[in-house]
This record gives structure tokens, C-alpha cells and sequence, in this order.
């Protein structure tokens, strides 16, 4: 047997294709979606803009963001299917489960491959959106609130959620959120949708890939349980034997650590500058969260800063999104809905030069043997 000279577990330093969508400098923690970073784009731009971004690699101008938006608005309205759905399903799943199930819905009779196909990619993302709202309002007993197309983004997924305009303070640090998590270079997630999407699947169910391999905790589901692991610390106090038993048992603290950045998030830093300006609009719940945050990121990083592991974003993210609202097992579903940007993004970037992604394993078992009949086997 011809064997390969190594094998890369987890994909570690491997370049699995070429992108113009975002640069991780880790060296000096700045992250940039098409040249332009991303710490600008959250005081400066809107999520919608950077959707337009992701798609185009350049800013739109007035005219062009003016189209961009009425085809985003017009693709916020949900279908009786996925209204049915969510009514039927909304209680029985978790919300990521149901998102993966309905952007599939969405996808029925498609076929996949056309790199120019943008009115799908907004289409994604704006279905995103309205499923993560309506799904939210039905679990907790309500229906389906059509969105309104004089609301930005942010505010529609607020507004179809809670049945109210949201506060101009709400709907930007959502807005924030959602430019903060929209493109991440190829994570499990992008990796996933970009598989799915190389063997010429259909958009939406690329995306669903994606959304699927962002449930588990050391992705996405990680500001889920940061928030979880906060929670059942319990108060500050408890926090350093909290970090020490649990680093003295090989157990990983959530909310740390990177496969890329050696040294602190950037995104980590610019959520807790948001957070810095609410401090005094905090409730109780929120501002314990926060207070065991802070003193799981001096702990941990007393323990951990030596060996490269620093907080990264979902350490803080959960007290934004417990700010605005969010119910405490929505977070991740929201981090589908901003990905969807980058993730569709990078599938039509993909399908420009499209090339099945088919990596090898090296063989380790048994020798090749002969098969031996039940009745003459004599045991192992
Ligand atoms: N707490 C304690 N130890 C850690 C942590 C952590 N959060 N992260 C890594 N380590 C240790 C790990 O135990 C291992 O130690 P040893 O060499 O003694 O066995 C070593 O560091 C290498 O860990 P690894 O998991 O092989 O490293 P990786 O580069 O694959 O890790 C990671 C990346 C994100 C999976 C990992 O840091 C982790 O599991 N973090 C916790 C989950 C988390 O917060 N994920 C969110 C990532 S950022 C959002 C996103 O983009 O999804």
C-alpha cells in the first residue's frame, strides 16, 4: 500500500482554497472583510451593507445599496410552507435544527453550481432572518408577524420577533453582532457548507451544512455554553477554584481559545467596548453574567495567556445578546443567520472554479483478509 507522508488532523495550517472575503491578521488581531476591517464596518457600516460586501468584495453605491435593499426587504416575507412549518415544528426542535430544516425547505427543486446566482444569496440570508424571528415568537406562543420593509435588518428580525419596533440602542448592537459573526475565513462551519456545495448541492442545502457543523460547542454552540458555564459558576467568588479544578481536570473553559488567533480575539475586544457603554442599562441577570465574565477572563488568562489561548468572541457575546432579548438558546441560531452571509459568499466564490473536495485518510486497520462464513467463524 502506498502510504502519504502526513496527515493533517483537523486540517490544521491547511490552505483549502483561494478567497478575496476577509483576512485573520493574527499576528496583530484585526480582522478585515474585503480589505476592509471589521472594527470600522461596526461603527461605521450596517449589517445589510456588509452583506452587499460579502457578495461583491466593494461597497455598494447609492443607487446599487437602494436595489440591494428592496430585493433584501422583498425576500424577508415567508411563505405559508415555512409558516406551517415553524407552527408545527417550533416546540419540538431546538432553533438551529429547525433553520437547517427550513433553508433545505427553501431550496426544493433547486440545482447548484451558478457563481452569479446573488438573488439566491440574499434570498438565504433574508429567509435566515425570518425564520430565526418567527420560530422565537411561535416557541413562546405567538405568530407569524410579516416583516416591514421601511425596518432595517436588524430591526425586522426584533420587531417579527417581539411584535414591537425595537429601541434605535437594540437594533444597533444587534446590527453590530450581526457584522461581527458575518465571515470568519473557512471554520468547520464555511469548510462544511463549502463540501456540500463541491459536489454541485444546491445552495440552500450548502448552507444547511453549514449550520449544522455550527451547533457543536467548540464552533459556534460556544456562546451558548460560555453563557450556560457562567450561569453554573454561579458568582464571582467561585470563579478561581472554578478555573483551576477545571483546568486540573483537562476540561476546556468555553469562551477560550482559537484554532487561529494565538493572541486575544479582536471581536472579543470590540463586544466588550459595546458592552462598556450599557453598563448602567444592565438587569440583574445580565450583570452577573457579566460580572463572572470578567473574572473568568482574568483567571483563565492567567492560566492560559502563556500558552496561546486567549478569550475569543463568545465569551462575551451572550451578554449582548441576553441585553437585547435573545432567549438563552437562540444565540447560536443567531450566529447562523449573520454567517449565512459569509457562508453564501463563499459557496458562490467556490463554484467560480469549482473542484469536488475530496481528501484522503491514511489507512491503519487490517491487512487485506478473506471472509470467512458465519458458521465457520470460531471467534476473534
Ligand atoms: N480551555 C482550556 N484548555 C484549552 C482550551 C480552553 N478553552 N482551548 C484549548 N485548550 C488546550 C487543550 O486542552 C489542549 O491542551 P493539551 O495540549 O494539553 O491537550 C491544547 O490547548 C490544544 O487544544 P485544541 O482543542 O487541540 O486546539 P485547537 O486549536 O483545535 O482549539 C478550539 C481551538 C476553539 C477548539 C479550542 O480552543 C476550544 O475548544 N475552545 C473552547 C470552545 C470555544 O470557545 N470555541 C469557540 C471558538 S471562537 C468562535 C468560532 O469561530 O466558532
Amino acid at each position: 500500500l502506498v502510504q502519504p507522508i502526513s496527515v493533517f488532523k483537523g486540517l490544521e495550517g491547511v490552505y483549502v482554497t483561494e478567497s478575496a472575503l476577509s483576512l485573520i491578521d493574527s499576528e496583530n488581531g484585526v480582522l478585515y472583510y474585503a480589505g476592509y476591517d471589521v472594527k470600522e464596518l461596526v461603527e461605521r457600516s450596517s449589517f445589510e451593507e456588509v452583506v452587499f460586501l460579502m457578495l461583491h468584495q466593494r461597497l455598494p453605491t447609492s443607487s446599487e445599496f437602494t436595489e440591494f435593499l428592496k430585493l433584501l426587504r422583498r425576500s424577508q416575507e415567508l411563505e405559508p410552507i415555512h409558516i406551517e412549518t415553524i407552527r408545527k415544528y417550533a416546540g419540538v426542535t431546538d432553533i438551529l435544527s429547525l433553520l437547517a430544516m427550513l433553508i433545505v425547505l427553501e431550496g426544493r427543486g433547486k440545482i447548484g453550481g451558478n457563481s452569479n446566482d446573488f438573488n439566491a444569496a440574499v434570498n438565504a440570508v433574508a429567509k435566515m432572518g425570518s425564520f430565526f424571528s418567527t420560530i422565537i415568537r411561535v416557541r413562546y406562543g405567538g405568530d407569524y408577524i410579516p416583516p416591514r420593509r421601511d425596518l432595517s435588518f436588524p430591526e425586522n428580525l426584533l420587531y417579527m420577533m417581539n411584535g414591537e419596533v425595537p429601541s434605535r440602542e437594540h437594533a444597533d448592537v444587534l446590527d453590530d453582532l450581526l457584522i461581527l459573526h458575518a465571515e470568519h475565513g473557512i471554520p468547520a462551519s464555511t469548510f462544511a457548507s463549502l463540501v456540500a456545495a463541491s459536489t454541485l448541492s444546491d445552495l440552500y442545502s450548502s448552507i444547511a451544512a453549514g449550520i449544522l457543523a455550527l451547533k457543536g460547542p467548540l464552533h459556534g454552540g460556544a456562546s451558548e455554553a460560555s453563557y450556560a458555564q457562567a450561569l453554573s459558576i454561579g458568582s464571582v467568588e467561585k470563579v478561581p477554584e472554578w478555573v483551576q479544578l477545571t483546568l486540573s481536570e483537562k476540561k476546556k473553559i468555553m469562551g477560550f481559545g482559537h484554532r487561529v488567533y494565538k493572541i486575544y480575539d479582536p471581536r472579543a475586544t470590540i463586544v466588550k467596548n459595546i458592552i462598556a457603554r450599557f453598563m448602567g442599562s444592565m438587569n440583574s441577570e445580565v450583570k452577573k453574567v457579566y460580572e463572572i465574565t470578567r473574572a473568568l477572563e482574568e483567571y483563565g488568562e492567567k492560566y492560559l495567556a502563556s500558552r496561546g489561548i486567549y478569550p475569543n468572541v463568545d465569551l462575551w457575546t451572550p451578554i449582548l445578546y441576553r441585553m437585547i432579548g435573545l432567549p438563552a438558546d437562540s444565540f447560536t441560531a443567531l450566529f447562523a443567520v449573520s454567517r449565512t452571509a459569509g457562508w453564501v459568499a463563499h459557496i458562490l466564490e467556490y463554484w467560480r472554479e469549482n473542484k469536488l473536495i475530496r481528501p484522503l485518510h491514511l489507512y491503519v486497520g487490517e491487512r487485506p483478509r478473506k471472509y470467512i462464513p458465519l458458521e465457520l467463524r470460531t471467534g476473534s
